[in-house]
């Protein structure tokens, strides 16, 4: 889908459908009838002049008012236009001049449709955004631009992540993963290195391969370089690593039916990945980055791994299998070893839908933060202030390494069901060893079954704008 043309102007050309934001308790404007609107987040009010529409968005009371209220009004409003048919918008930012990045990012996100396949376009009411004015005033205009320009590719490659985050497990496999990584990463000038099965089994991968064993879709590791910062520095890269399952039965330990076709989305820390490093190029960040996607089908196949396998790791520590459905773990330490053996990162940062068990300790609005290093956790937890992609600490400590302690290996990949997103924080970890290290699961986040007002059903892209946020104010490494 065609991203809007964005325009930066102090008044609007032509006859856009206009959108104003109300602030509970201000004056309301003429023609608008108390009983109808009150100003309330996501309250709305439609004036029709002859060639002109206003639609006014309520964003709650002032003390209240964050950045995630520009993004969430901004997409309720825009929404509520395309559904009249409306193609072109413009923002009335001006008594906002701070919060111009939110009010296009959630005006961008609402505008994000996945197309579907099959479907007649014609039969689409909904319209398509093609044009998004921005107005603030003269004085306002370049630090408004800049912004804008930034929300702007922020949220355009989010949208890319989510319509490959979209696709069913048929249509995306670990290879056409590896392929569209590769294309996109081309032609932003990043360096694509993909290992195919050959080169796993040469260079020891032994977890990505057990994972993938059980699909005749093979696994592959997808790594992305970007050296935008000093030379220097590329000693000592930031690594990025996600979690790229293009669909997780659970394998042997196969799991139960109910929505299991959401398990499609088990590859969207990987998709964040891919879009903060394609994403960090287009902005030409001054930083080094290294970004790592293992990539695996897990399928109770002929020749699935089984509960009890032994696997030896990148870096030659062992895994006991107790349960295959524990898989993103497994293709992790392969992955972590393997930046950590190649690149000597100054830290690394781990995007995955890892645990069921971070729903039930967080819901889907905030993302579990684990890591025992203070200044990335707080940067990171600032970074989902801003971007409404929020994230909350969570333990770390060597306590939750007793649960995976294994009598035949380096560690065993199942604790207990008690703090278990901990348990699996802390496998995880060991193949870091002493790099710094943040875990990120986003498995109540990485997609929506019950949209907030800038979002539709389906992958979020969470993680993407969370992590360019806060390599922008510079992560403390
Ligand atoms: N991909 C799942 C985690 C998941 C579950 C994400 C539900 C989003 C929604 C992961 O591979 C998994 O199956 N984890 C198991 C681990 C268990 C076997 C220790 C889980 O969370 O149940
Ligand atoms: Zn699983
Ligand atoms: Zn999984």
């Amino acid at each position: 889908m065609p991203s809007p043309k964005i325009d930066v102007r102090t008044a609007a050309a032509g006859t856009p459908d206009f959108i104003t934001f109300f602030i509970k308790g201000s004056a309301l404007p003429a023609g608008v009838p108390p009983e109808e609107f009150d100003g309330s987040p996501g309250s709305l009010v439609l004036l029709r002049d002859k060639n002109q529409r206003t639609l006014i968005v309520g964003l709650g009371e002032k003390e209240k008012i964050e950045p995630d209220s520009l993004r969430r009004a901004a997409g309720t409003a825009i929404k509520h236009l395309l559904k009249l048919g409306s193609t072109e918008a413009a923002l009335d930012l001006v008594p906002f001049p701070d919060h111009v990045a939110p009010a296009v990012e959630g005006a961008l996100l609402a505008s994000y449709k996945f197309e579907g396949f099959g479907k007649d376009p014609s039969k689409n009411k909904r319209g398509v955004l093609a044009k998004l004015q921005v107005l603030v005033t003269e004085h306002e205009l370049p630090r408004a631009r800049t912004q804008a320009r930034e929300a702007e590719i922020g949220v355009a490659i989010t949208n890319a992540v989510r319509d490959i985050g979209n696709l069913p497990g048929n249509m995306l496999t670990p290879a056409i993963l590896a392929e569209k990584a590769e294309e996109m990463a081309l032609a932003r000038g990043l360096t694509v290195k993909v290992w195919t099965e050959r080169h796993l089994k040469r260079d020891g991968f032994g977890g990505i391969l057990a994972v993938g064993q059980g699909s005749v879709h093979p696994p592959r590791l997808i790594v992305l370089e970007y050296f935008g910062g000093p030379k220097a520095k590329r000693e000592t890269p930031i690594a990025l690593i996600g979690k790229a399952v293009t669909f997780d039965t659970g394998g042997i330990s196969i799991k139960g039916g109910a929505q299991m076709d959401e398990m499609k989305f088990d590859k969207m820390g990987g998709l964040a990945v891919l879009g903060i490093m394609l994403a960090a190029a287009e902005l030409k960040l001054p930083l080094n980055l290294v970004g790592v996607i293992p990539s695996a089908e897990n399928m109770p196949g002929p020749d699935a791994y089984r509960p009890g396998d032994i696997i030896t790791t990148r870096d030659g520590k062992t895994i006991e299998v107790l349960n295959t459905d524990a898989e993103g773990r497994i293709i992790l330490a392969d992955a972590i070893a393997h930046v950590r053996l190649t690149y000597k990162p100054s830290a690394i940062l781990e995007y995955s839908t890892l645990t069921g068990a971070v729903i039930m300790a967080l819901g889907f609005r905030r993302a579990g933060l684990f890591t025992t290093e203070e200044k990335l956790r707080d940067a990171l937890v600032a970074a989902g202030k801003t971007t409404g992609e929020l994230v909350w600490p969570m333990p770390l400590d060597d306590e939750y390494k007793e649960g995976i302690k294994s009598e035949i290996a380096t560690a065993k990949n199942i604790g207990g069901r008690e703090g278990s997103a901990c348990i699996s924080a802390s496998f995880v970890k060991l193949w870091a060893e002493d790099t710094p290290f943040v875990h990120i699961d986003i498995a109540g986040t990485a997609w929506t079954t019950k949209p907030p007002a800038h979002l539709e059903a389906g992958a979020t892209g969470f993680g993407v704008r969370l992590t360019l946020a806060a390599l922008r104010v510079g992560l403390p490494v």
